[in-house]
């Protein structure tokens, strides 16, 4: 499988041709540069060899230096290389400390060749000279090759150096043209893992780079088929719920109108149950209503009002102290101002099935106490002192029709989902727990203050 990181795909396809132009570039800057050094030093080394052409003449017919040797070999200095020369003529022993052939057609124009001598490679000039008296002769100069070898030494680490730092640069800056290019897609990530599985809100495409904004584009449209989805499945439930409930209240004022009334004693069991089945079959159907109601998305724009809850506290107070006084339970309150952005019904439902629990799992005799209050923030407790919720199942019991076994009662398990719903459409934080007592259970909700809310969501 070919490699999927972007990065190693850029790399090959830029750094690639980009050594292979560097190489091509760097060898013909080599090839010009060379030929332009070899130029120059030639036409240095035809210095030497006019000087010496200047000192030829016929010696007994034959071409001689009229020079010593001491003058001959200050005329060849060189600082690098060691200059030989070699005077020949035709039918003469050749005068100089070069024995190298002459080579043919030798003209008046000086002629540049390389050849070995003893051993090394040496650059040589050859001219032909004209003598008085029309006798000719050839001289040849030669040099070694110290000063243009280490000249092209220098011409090619000069070529080199910067090739390398022009890759190193490539390297680096697909490095970080990537990661920077790719920043925007990480950040999408990012916003992506953090959303929780019930925010199917749009991911917002001017987030996305330009490329990857059609893929974004279908996540969204692929959001948008699963929200339509979750919400005719709530609308579902929330239809089913209630008209289920028209029936049921009118078979359950049936079924207390026949225990009113002259009941043939063996069949009175029977509508009792039958009334008890009633009255839990409406209480289910009531809490399938009210959870569908909790889910996100399930309330209109508007519904979140600025509101006192302890307003709400009150309302629950005047409803549940009778039933708390019918079970022999003392059921207190402690108030303080608590406002939130909350949604009332909702909140009274939350409180509602907290009390309801409270007044189910607590035996006669027991207390339960409602407070609420704000510091940062508004917050809800219920404490109990009843039979608490076991440490194994305290996790669990938020869970839909999730009851603990044994739990007296004809609950449904669904009272602590709701209240983790509407904790939820509340972004309030719910803590399950032992009251420090140690007996019975604490229900806690804190509220976060609006302005963190507005802070926390952009
Ligand atoms: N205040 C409480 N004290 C003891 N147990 C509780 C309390 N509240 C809830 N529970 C336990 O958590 C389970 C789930 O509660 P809930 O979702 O309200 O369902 P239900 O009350 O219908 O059984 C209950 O079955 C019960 O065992
Ligand atoms: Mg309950």
């Amino acid at each position: 499988m070919p490699s999927r990181s972007l990065r190693r795909l850029l790399l090959g396809w830029l750094l690639a041709p980009l050594l292979v132009l560097l190489a091509l570039g760097a060898a013909g800057t080599f090839y010009i540069a060379r030929n332009a050094a070899n130029d120059a030093y030639d036409k240095e080394l035809l210095d030497p060899m006019l000087a010496l052409a200047q000192h030829v003449q016929l010696v007994n017919g034959q071409p001689a230096f009229n020079l010593t040797q001491t003058a001959r070999d200050l005329l060849l200095v060189d600082a690098y290389d060691n200059i030989y020369y070699q005077l020949s003529a035709n039918g003469s022993q050749p005068v100089g400390n070069l024995y190298l052939p002459v080579p043919p057609n030798i003209g008046d124009k000086a002629l540049f060749y390389n050849a070995t001598y003893s051993g090394r490679s040496i650059r040589v000039a050859a001219l032909r000279i004209h003598i008085e008296k029309g006798g000719s002769g050839v001289l040849q100069v030669a040099e070694t090759l110290n000063k243009r070898d280490s000249h092209l030494l220098h011409i090619l680490l000069g070529l080199l150096a910067p090739a390398v730092v022009i890759a190193l640069a490539a390297i680096v800056l697909v490095w970080f043209g990537v990661r920077r290019g790719l920043a925007p897609l990480q950040s999408l990530q990012e916003e992506i893992a953090a959303r929780s599985h019930r925010d199917l809100r749009p991911v917002p495409e001017h987030h996305a780079p330009d490329e990857v904004r059609p893929v974004v584009a279908s996540l969204n449209a692929l959001l948008g088929r699963l929200d339509a989805a979750l919400a005719s499945q709530q609308r579902f439930l929330a239809n089913a719920a209630h008209q289920l409930r028209t029936p049921l209240a009118g078979l359950q004022t049936q079924v207390e109108l026949a225990l009113r009334g002259d009941l043939p004693e063996d069949l009175r069991p029977t509508f009792a149950c039958l009334h008890a089945s009633t009255i839990r079959t409406a209480h289910l159907a009531n809490q399938l209503l009210t959870l569908a109601r909790a889910e996100p998305g399930a309330l209109p724009p508007d519904a979140m009002q600025w509101l006192d809850l302890r307003s709400v506290v009150e309302d629950a107070a005047r409803i549940w102290v009778p039933r708390a006084l019918d079970k022999q339970l003392d059921l207190g309150f402690d108030m303080a101002p608590a406002w939130l952005v909350g949604e009332p019904l909702l909140l009274r439902e939350l409180l509602a099935n907290l009390i309801d629990n409270a007044l189910r799992y607590t035996a006669p005799g027991g207390s339960i106490t409602v407070r609420c209050g704000s510091a940062a923030d508004a917050w809800l407790e219920v404490e109990d002192n009843g039979i608490g919720i076991p440490a194994a199942a305290i996790t669990k019991v938020r869970e839909r029709f999730y009851r603990v076994e044994g739990s007296p009662g004809d609950g449904c398990g669904l009272g602590l989902a709701i209240v983790d719903e509407i904790a939820r459409v509340h972004d309030a934080v719910l803590e399950i727990t032992a009251p420090a007592a140690g007996r019975g259970t604490l229900v806690r909700l804190r509220f976060p203050h609006p302005q963190a809310k507005v802070f926390s969501s952009t």
